[in-house]
């Protein structure tokens, strides 16, 4: 390609494009059997497990696999990991829905502009490991932009005014 055809704005629409249907179809794992086997003898999805197995779930696979990244990235302030640290109070009343107030707010916008100026960092971790990590722990589908449905940064945080892109 050359300078000219780049520097044409038709040329950053095409990339633009390509970029985001590389996402599209790079979000596209289908859901996975990750649970205990079921009635039928095949092994349980994550939205067909109960509460207990999926406490268990939460307990065998998704605190080990959190307490890792967390520790990784910042160990003395992550130096103890528990369901406290995404459930907050829910974890001692039993309410372990998501998204949840305990944690901060995000500001709604698609592409993350404002998360990705204040908190670079967290920002990054989120959607280079926990993000796709914790996707592929409950055997579901990654948050995809186009449908802007799936497993992403809403599925933990609220947005300003309430749960985001479906959840
Ligand atoms: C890193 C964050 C994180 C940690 C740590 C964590 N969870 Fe979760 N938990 C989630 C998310 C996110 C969901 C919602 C998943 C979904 O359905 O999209 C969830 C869902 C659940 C659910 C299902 C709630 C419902 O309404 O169906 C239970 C039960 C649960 N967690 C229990 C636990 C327990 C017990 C622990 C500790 C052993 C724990 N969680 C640790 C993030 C976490
Ligand atoms: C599995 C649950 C989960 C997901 C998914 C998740 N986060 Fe978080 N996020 C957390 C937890 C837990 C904390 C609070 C950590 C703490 O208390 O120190 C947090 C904190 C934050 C903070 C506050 C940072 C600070 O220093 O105050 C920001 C900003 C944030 N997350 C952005 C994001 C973005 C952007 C995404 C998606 C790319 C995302 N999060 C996805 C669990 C999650």
């Amino acid at each position: 390609m050359s300078r000219k055809f780049l520097a044409h704005p038709s040329a950053l629409i095409l990339i633009a494009v390509t970029i985001m249907t590389a996402v599209a179809f790079w979000g596209c794992s289908a859901t996975k059997r990750v649970g205990p086997i079921g009635p039928d003898g095949k092994p349980l999805t994550w939205s067909e497990m109960n509460i207990e197995q999926r406490k268990l779930h939460m307990k065998k696979v998704v605190l080990p696999l959190a307490t890792t990244i967390f520790q990784q990235w910042r160990p003395e302030r992550y130096a103890k990991v528990d369901c406290t640290l995404c459930h907050g109070v829910g974890d001692y009343t039993g309410d372990y829905h998501m998204p949840t107030d305990h944690l901060p707010r995000l500001s709604g916008e698609l592409f993350l502009g404002p998360e990705r100026a204040k908190y670079p960092d967290t920002t990054e971790l989120k959607l280079n490991r926990l993000v796709p990590e914790m996707a592929d722990a409950l055997g579901v589908k990654r948050f995809n932009l186009i449908t802007r449905r799936g497993f992403g940064c809403y599925s933990c945080h609220l947005g300003p005014k309430g749960p985001m892109f479906g959840h």
